[in-house]
């Protein structure tokens, strides 16, 4: 035998190996839709999700794909989405480091011309807005208060600020709103932690920058990772998304 040839093995039932390594191809292929764990190898052989949870949650991750009203544009745009540590509160996190909103907002502003959004609290809004140019728009998120002693009325919302973004178009009445009624966190979400931003944020936030089907958005600070996967629902096609899904804005 020559020394670079290789030693065979015959296997003793080769039927129930080839089974056996069949099984195992599969599963190694497969991963849980909501949670990218394995998906058990007993499970249905079409089977999207790891268990009846994962498939749950999924479920309940609604995000409306863009309107068809919002019209693509001649080429495909390129927007950011920047979720920092609020100011004051990068103990939250594990890099416990302040984010310059002076050096993030030049960023923005050199290298996403054609949009972004920022997100920041209520109380850092003040400072925040005045490294913004002139033009930018101020949205909001009412998420509700988290109950607790303190001697100011309880905060209830956080700002948005949007930099341009595809105009809407003008020939039927507008349906997009710059206010945003939604619970906050969705706490079922593989990585979930503080500061992560629920489904219906996310596609009210794509909404404000015009995004469409085709576009590009760099999701700067993506923590769970939510923001995109509600991205890739968001622009994926309408003909082939849920048909349960409804919009949290265009009542
Ligand atoms: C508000 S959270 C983002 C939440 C995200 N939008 C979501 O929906 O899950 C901020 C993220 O920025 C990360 N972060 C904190 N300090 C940072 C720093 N100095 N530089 C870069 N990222 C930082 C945090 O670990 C966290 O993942
Ligand atoms: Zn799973």
């Amino acid at each position: 035998m020559s020394k670079l040839s290789q030693p065979i093995f015959l296997p003793s039932n080769p039927v129930l190996v080839s089974v056996a390594a069949d099984r195992r191809d599969a599963t190694a292929a497969r991963l849980c839709q909501w949670c990218r764990k394995p998906i058990p190898w007993h499970s249905r052989s079409d089977a999207k999700f790891c268990s009846k949870l994962c498939r749950q949650a999924s479920w309940r991750f609604v995000v409306v794909p863009a309107a068809r009203d919002i019209e693509a544009t001649d080429r495909p745009l390129h927007f950011a989405y920047a979720d920092p540590p609020y100011p004051g509160k990068a103990f939250y996190y594990p890099e416990n480091r302040e984010v310059s909103y002076k050096e993030l907002v030049k960023r923005l502003l050199r290298s996403y011309s054609d949009g972004w959004a920022l997100s920041v609290s209520s109380a850092g809004l003040r400072d925040v807005l005045l490294l913004c140019p002139r033009g930018v728009r101020v949205c909001a998120w009412f998420k509700g208060p988290r109950y607790t002693k303190a001697c100011r009325a309880l905060c209830s919302w956080e700002p948005l600020i949007v930099y341009r973004g595809r105009p809407l178009t003008t020939d039927r009445v507008q349906r997009v709103l710059d206010g945003l009624v939604a619970r906050g966190r969705f706490r079922a979400f593989p990585n979930a932690m503080v500061g992560m931003k629920p489904p219906a944020f996310a596609e009210w936030m794509f909404a404000q920058l015009g995004a469409t089907r085709g576009d590009f958005l760099d999701d700067l600070f993506p923590g769970s990772g939510a923001v995109g996967v509600a991205w890739t629902r968001y622009t994926s096609r309408r003909d082939l998304a849920d048909p349960r899904d409804s919009s949290t804005f265009s009542k």
